[in-house]
């Protein structure tokens, strides 16, 4: 029998991918190729619902898909490919924004979220409809299954709404996708502020993949803990150590609980010097395989060219089917 068929998409960013998005994400795009027909999309058609330097968008798509490769994306396993060269994501989504309400893009907590913040900004209209193109990405493939966090569970509850609407008033034609709560990832909170996620908003509290070895194991070094001596599991409590342990346990596949009982009696520095040698172990290899795709971007172009082209087919029969039903 087929694989059950996953779509996810990872924007490109400046700078390299945090210690968040690779054990809370991307670690697990890895591990569903051994049990999923995945496609992984670097999505730069939704990256500019917030302005972007044009040579930047360009060297961060490439930089983000060397990254992903570096990660252990396959291309012979998985459809690696960018938003961008697959026209039919676009042609797909006008569709679904002429069946999306304007209360219910309204009501996307995302939207409301970023559109506030952006306030004396510009806030664009892409930025608005971007679910509908979310879900032309999803529905696109025939896609049973999306890996979604909670930031992304309103929009794929759209999504499948979408996908019925346009089966129950044209027929069916879209698969309904269903969440998949990944087993495999972990939320990684800020060292400097362990109350928050771990994002790029502050630098001395990420790790991310591509910086200076050096550096990750003295960020780790001073990330904020409690002034107790006890190392045990209490995010309510003891956020910065757990954390910690979490962030442990994520690389060296050791359980939470078996930690605890090894670091019984060891101080907050012992723990800390082993979790920059565990992350420095994982970036130093990372960043080599990374440099090999930068440095010959003739084979990185081929792999996301037949990506591309692997998608194009698959999508532009989704939208010869749905474009003949609309009546096109
Ligand atoms: P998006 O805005 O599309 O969620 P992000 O760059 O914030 O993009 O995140 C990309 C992926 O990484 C998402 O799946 C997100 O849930 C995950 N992620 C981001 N930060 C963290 C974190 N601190 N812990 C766990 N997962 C994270
Ligand atoms: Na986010």
């Amino acid at each position: 029998a087929a694989l059950p068929r996953v779509f996810s998409g990872i924007q490109p960013t400046a700078g390299s991918f945090h210690l968040g998005n690779y054990l809370g994400a991307l670690r697990n795009w890895i591990t569903m190729q051994q049990t999923h027909d995945t496609f992984y999309c670097v999505v730069d058609l939704h990256s500019i619902t917030v302005a972007k330097d044009p040579a930047e968008l360009r060297s961060n798509t490439r930089y983000a898909a060397a990254q992903l490769l570096a990660l252990g994306v396959d291309p012979d396993r998985s459809t690696l490919f960018v938003q961008s060269h697959v026209p039919e994501h676009t042609r797909l989504s006008w569709v679904l924004e002429c069946l999306m309400g304007y209360g219910e893009a309204a009501r996307m907590t995302q939207f409301k979220d970023k559109s506030s913040r952006q306030e004396e900004e510009h806030v664009s209209v892409g930025l608005f409809t971007y679910p509908a193109l979310m879900a032309a990405d999803i529905l696109l493939y025939g896609t049973d299954a999306v890996p979604v966090g909670e930031d992304q569970r309103q929009h794929l509850e759209l999504s499948r709404n979408l996908a019925q609407r346009f089966n129950s008033r044209f027929g069916t034609t879209f698969t309904v996708p269903d969440a998949h709560i990944p087993t495999d990832t972990a939320r990684i909170f800020d060292l400097q502020d362990p109350g928050s996620k771990m994002s790029k908003s502050i630098p001395s509290g990420v790790v991310e993949l591509m910086e200076d070895p050096k550096r990750t194991a003295k960020k780790i070094r001073s990330a904020v803990t409690d002034n107790e001596r006890e190392i045990h599991y209490d995010p309510e409590n003891k956020p910065g150590i757990s954390n910690l342990l979490v962030i442990h346990s994520a690389m060296s596949g050791r359980s939470v609980a078996d930690l605890e009982s090894a670091y019984e009696g060891s101080g907050y520095g012992d723990l800390k010097k082993d979790i920059g040698q565990l992350v420095v172990d994982f970036a130093t290899p990372f960043q080599a395989a990374v440099q090999g795709y930068l440095d010959d971007p003739a084979e990185l172009d081929k792999i996301l060219r037949r990506g591309a082209e692997h998608a194009r087919g698959v999508a532009s029969e989704t939208v010869r089917k749905a474009y003949d039903r609309v009546g096109f």
